[in-house]
């Protein structure tokens, strides 16, 4: 199984501001399907407590920061994205959630699947369970 990732993107500084991209098959490590973003969070909010089946994910935070916890169902791992030049990749199969989100942050979200509501295992216990019989 492959495991969770940063990967740290190309940055262009520039005095005028600077740039950075990702380019699919390269730094983004899969064919992007689909792309959601996820903002105006409120203060002690907290999203996307689910796995995925299939999609694979890599979320940069376009703005401001917040936690990433990718869980196995033995180890947990948290990834604090604070930087716009930094993707992480959350291969398909991992419990993540996102909390902790600063003022006005942006999670920008990159993912090789069409929305399938069928794809998202939506209850931990579930995902145990599905860890264990070797189903995800
Ligand atoms: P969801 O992935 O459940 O968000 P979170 O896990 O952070 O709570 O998505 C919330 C809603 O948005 C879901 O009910 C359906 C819709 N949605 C789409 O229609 N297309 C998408 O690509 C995504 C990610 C969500």
């Amino acid at each position: 199984m492959e495991e969770p990732q940063l990967i740290e993107l190309p940055i262009f500084a520039d005095p005028r501001g600077n740039l950075s991209f990702a380019e699919q098959n390269n730094h983004i490590p899969f064919e992007i399907q689909r792309t959601y973003w996820i903002y105006d969070v409120p203060g002690g909010e907290s999203r996307g407590g689910h796995a995925f089946k299939e999609t694979n994910e890599f979320i940069i935070a376009i703005s401001g920061c917040f936690d990433v916890t990718v869980d196995d169902g033995k180890n947990k791992q948290t990834f604090r994205l604070d930087r716009s030049y930094y993707g992480l990749f959350i291969p398909r199969g991992f419990w993540r959630t996102m909390d902790n989100f600063s003022t006005n942050s942006l999670a920008l979200e990159f993912a090789d699947t069409k929305y399938d509501r069928n794809d998202y295992v939506m209850e931990y216990e579930d995902y145990l369970k599905m860890k264990s019989n070797g189903e995800i």
